[in-house]
């Protein structure tokens, strides 16, 4: 009789080997145990507990009203639903726009409730908070460009970086955040040469939602790619439920198309 050796979860280590043998890395929005085990069956790495949940699953107009503690109940769903997958939770709004301090304590309820790894959304302002987060044992992932929760500073949900002096300054902010130790970056809604620039700049993988076909891995907001949520979306947003036989389908017809590198193509880039 052979014994299977059990299936183990995603590590660090593992996804900076696969970074390293140029693989691309697939990483999809998740809030609940049932999309957890459905995305994992279907091959995703990465499952992100988006604050993105306020928009599709709370029905609120933006991520501004998110909580801590919402953010926590969806990160140990997500967690119980799934057994390989890397899951990274992000700190909503107002948790991580404070002390470095403050920031490290707001973490620790996601890290408790099974997240490996938690985002928060800025540039080399929060290059500090983040120093001080991963030398205290919590890994963290980057999110400049497009940044949600910025969006009435930014005056909309806008395309980032157009012009030569910001995208100079997305440059700058993804090499402070790399140098102060995240381990990953998102990059959101910016023209697909400064998203590949920015991801040849750096050793760390960088996961694009909008950011075009160079970055090292993509993104997509899980109810937008099955085309369930409601309202205009994005141009980066890819309907991967037409013409698939059921949502598992969709979900794999993604995983394939990140790791060929064919999504996205020019039309869902800017
Ligand atoms: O909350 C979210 O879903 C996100 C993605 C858009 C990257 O941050």
């Amino acid at each position: 009789m052979s014994v299977q050796p059990q299936a183990r979860r995603l590590t660090l280590a593992d996804l900076g080997k696969r970074h390293q043998a140029g693989e691309k890395l697939v990483m999809l929005t998740c809030y609940d145990a049932s999309f957890a085990a459905l995305s994992e069956a279907a091959g995703v790495e990465l499952l992100l507990v988006g604050d993105s949940l306020g928009n599709v699953v709370q029905g609120q107009d933006s991520t501004l009203p998110v909580t801590l503690r919402e953010m926590g109940y969806h990160t140990a769903a997500v967690r119980r639903g799934s057994a390989q997958a890397m899951i990274v939770a992000d700190m909503p709004f107002g948790a991580s726009q404070i002390s470095p301090e403050e920031t490290f304590r707001n973490a620790v309820p996601l890290m408790a409730s099974g997240a490996q790894m938690v985002k928060l959304e800025g540039g080399e302002e929060m290059a500090e908070t983040v120093r001080f987060l991963v030398s205290r044992g919590i890994p963290v992932c980057g999110h400049i460009g497009l940044t949600p929760q910025s969006v009435h500073q930014l005056g909309g949900f806008r395309v980032q970086g157009k012009n030569e002096a910001d995208a100079e300054r997305l440059l700058k902010d993804a090499l402070a955040l790399e140098a102060a130790g995240a381990a990953m970056l998102v990059l959101e809604a910016m023209p697909a040469t400064l998203g590949e620039a920015v991801t040849n700049s750096l050793c760390i993988p960088t996961i694009g939602i909008g950011a075009g076909a160079k970055t090292s891995g993509q993104v997509l907001v899980i109810y937008d790619m099955l085309n369930i949520s409601a309202g205009k979306k994005p141009r980066f947003v890819k309907n991967f439920m037409a013409g698939a036989a059921s949502v598992q389908a969709a979900v794999a017809a993604y995983v394939q198309e990140v790791k060929a590198g064919t999504f996205p193509s020019a039309e869902f880039s800017y």
